[in-house]
């Protein structure tokens, strides 16, 4: 079925695995659900040539007004997120695909208000996590306690600052490479806790820092990431999920991860100036 409206403009910033994934699906599938690409920007331009029109290539990621996107999606590193997120929110809506940039307050709250002085929302995908409208739901309700969440992975599949894993041995097991708040962790890595990071802003009551985040290297998880998480209400209640998240050795992000992420896309039709988990 093709859309009649006209379609919702796409500019994707970042032409790593996810960008790829997500122009390969807009050029193919997009206008049956009434999305096209605006542009596409890589800060090595080179790497578009062969499967981008020339057209659709911005080079200067400051001129990205000039074309007209109503979405803006961000798959590329939190640096770009805090650089242009609050001009992207000025002009368009945003999905954000590093929601590990939220972890800096002041950012987080710059990212908010120009959302809500433009009417344009904030979408963070909730990516690999398990429940994260119904831990959004307890949260607003007032019930939620405690939130806390353990990604285990591949030593292989961790990209993490300050060399908090530069050794390991295929033969060395489990090993518990940080626990604390979520706040704290995002800066140590960056591209391996964005599910967390989509729970702490799902869990505003108790934000970055009093969500629990822990990470473990595991060299038996050839096959999947493990995304266990545990939620805390009153009385007694609690919910504990596991999910396993098909990978493959070295990759950081999970297979289906990238099917999340294009439903997640597919939601980001403007929900007025708010952040919207979806
Ligand atoms: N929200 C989620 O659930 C989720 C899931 C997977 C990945 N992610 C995040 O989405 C982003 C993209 O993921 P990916 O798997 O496509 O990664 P990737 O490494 O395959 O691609 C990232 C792209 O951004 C570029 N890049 C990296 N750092 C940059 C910087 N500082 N400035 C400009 N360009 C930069 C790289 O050259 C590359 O083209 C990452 O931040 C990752 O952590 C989020």
């Amino acid at each position: 079925m093709t859309h009649t409206s006209s379609p919702i403009r796409v500019g994707i910033v970042g032409y790593g695995h996810l960008g790829q994934f997500l122009v390969d699906h807009i050029q193919r599938e997009g206008l049956g659900v009434g999305f096209g690409l605006a542009f596409v920007w890589n800060r090595n331009a080179d790497k578009l040539s062969d499967s981008v029109p020339k057209d659709l290539i911005l080079t200067n990621l400051s001129e990205f007004t000039h074309k007209k996107a109503d979405l803006i999606v961000e798959v590329c590193h939190p640096q770009i997120v805090k650089e242009f997120g609050v001009h992207f929110l000025a002009h368009a809506n945003l999905l954000v695909g590093s929601p590990s940039a939220l972890s800096d307050s002041q950012l987080n709250q710059e990212l908010r208000c120009s959302a809500q002085k433009h009417g344009n929302t904030l979408y963070v995908p909730s990516g690999a996590l398990w429940g994260g409208q119904d831990i959004q739901r307890l949260n607003d309700s007032g019930s939620l306690k405690a939130l806390s969440i353990r990604m285990s992975k591949h030593p292989s599949c961790f990209r993490l600052t300050g060399g908090l894993l530069s050794d390991w041995s295929e033969d060395e097991g489990r090993r518990v490479l940080f626990h604390g708040s979520v706040a704290e962790l995002c800066p140590i890595a960056p591209n391996n806790v964005n599910t967390m990071a989509a729970a702490a802003i799902a869990a505003t009551t108790l934000g970055f820092n009093g969500v629990t985040g822990e990470i473990v290297s595991d060299t038996a998880l050839a096959d999947y990431h493990l995304v266990e998480v545990e939620v805390t209400g009153p009385d007694g209640f609690s919910v504990t999920t596991v999910r396993r998240n098909p990978a493959k050795i070295g990759a950081v992000t999970g297979s289906a991860t990238y099917n999340s992420f294009w439903s997640s896309l597919l939601v980001c039709k403007g929900h007025g100036g708010r952040v919207y988990l979806c």
